[in-house]
């Protein structure tokens, strides 16, 4: 996987960004709590994280499918909050979003030739023989042939259905497209497959990736970046070959230990590390840093501090205060 450089440009800016939940009695969850990072054009940056640590949230808030509840997200050097008729629409045109569900994204009653068809119907980008073929184009493109416009999304397996949001993302020709766990449902005979169509797509199209996922070892394949989420925090963000060589959070380092390493002599001497007790509820997130309930290396200042966001190597970047000079000192004075 190439090294991102430095200088490449950003296409997309998140800044200290918050989504809270309302959700009765005056409770409030913590889904995303000043997460900030860039995406530069072209690249993959991937996203993990356990279940609930605000994956999914980032990438609907970023394509407006939420409101940010405080920060700023920026596309092409633009804030979107104030985003309204013609550069919504616009906005909405080039960024598109894979679902994990390929069967629950895609209406039961409709032919697959509409679903492809309908952002070309939404922003009239095609009509009659033209929107036809360019159906017939898209279904090409991402593998599946002509018959396959007629038919309806059941009569197909899961890996087919994924084709079909893939197509249908495609068809308005974004430039990002937030890709939501797009291969978990999937056999994993049949993962790889749809990897490869998208990395394939983004040679071709030049296109940008947010690819959000579980498994680690898929999101190092497509990733040229990878971003560790936890409890709503942005844990840590490097290069993904530097992160899986050099995690720095404590967080990072139990992920990694739990994945399989394909060489045998390596495989085992892996020493995993198992963390204590549960993710605790974004409703009333720990002290300090998040993750200082669960770390193995807490110290006393992380549940006095929130570890700020810091670069600590060129473009690896952890929130910690084990890496933090200032914190290491008062964590001294605090014996
Ligand atoms: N609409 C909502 N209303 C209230 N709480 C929500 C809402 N959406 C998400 N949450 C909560 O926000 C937190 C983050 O959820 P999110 O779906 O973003 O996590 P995720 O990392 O995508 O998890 P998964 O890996 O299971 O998909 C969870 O605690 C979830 O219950
Ligand atoms: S800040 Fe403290 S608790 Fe949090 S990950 Fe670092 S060492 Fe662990
Ligand atoms: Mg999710």
């Amino acid at each position: 996987m190439s090294k991102v450089e430095p200088k490449v440009e950003k296409i997309l800016e998140v800044e200290q960004v918050k989504k809270h939940f309302h959700v009765g009695r005056g409770q409030l969850v913590q889904a995303v709590d000043n997460v900030s990072f860039e995406v530069y054009k072209g690249e993959t940056l991937g996203l993990v994280g356990e279940s609930g640590c605000g994956k999914s949230t980032i990438g609907r808030t970023i394509i407006r499918l939420y409101d940010a509840t405080d920060g700023d997200i920026r596309f092409k050097g633009k804030t979107t909050k104030d985003l309204k008729g013609k550069n919504l629409k616009q906005f909405n045109r080039e960024m598109q979003m894979i679902f994990q569900d390929p069967y629950a994204s895609l209406n039961p009653r409709m032919t697959v030739g509409d679903i492809i068809a309908e952002g070309l119907d939404i922003h009239e980008l095609a009509k009659g023989k033209a929107r036809q073929e360019k159906v017939v184009e898209l279904l090409k493109t991402v593998g599946l042939n002509e018959e396959h416009a007629d038919r309806f999304p059941h009569e197909f397996s899961g890996g087919q259905r994924q084709r079909i949001g893939i197509a249908r993302a495609l068809a308005v020709d974004p430039e990002f497209i937030i890709a939501d766990e797009p291969i978990s449902a999937l056999d994993v005979s049949i993962q790889a497959q749809v990897v490869n169509l998208m990395k394939k797509l983004q040679r071709e199209k030049g296109l940008t990736y947010l690819f959000i996922a579980h498994d680690l070892s898929m999101v190092k394949y497509i990733s040229d970046r990878v971003g560790v989420m936890y409890l709503g925090n942005m844990v840590e963000l490097a290069d993904s070959q530097e992160l899986y060589d050099n995690p720095l959070h404590p967080y990072t380092e139990a992920l990694l230990s739990a994945v399989p390493i394909p060489d045998p002599d390596t495989e085992k001497r892996r020493e995993r590390i198992i963390l204590k007790g549960d993710v605790p509820s974004p409703i009333d997130p720990p002290s300090g840093c998040r993750f200082r309930t669960r770390c193995p290396k807490a110290m006393d200042i992380c549940a006095k501090e929130v570890p700020t966001w810091q670069e600590v190597r060129p473009l690896h970047w952890v929130s910690c205060h084990l890496y933090q000079e200032e914190s290491l000192k008062k964590e001294e004075g605090m014996k």
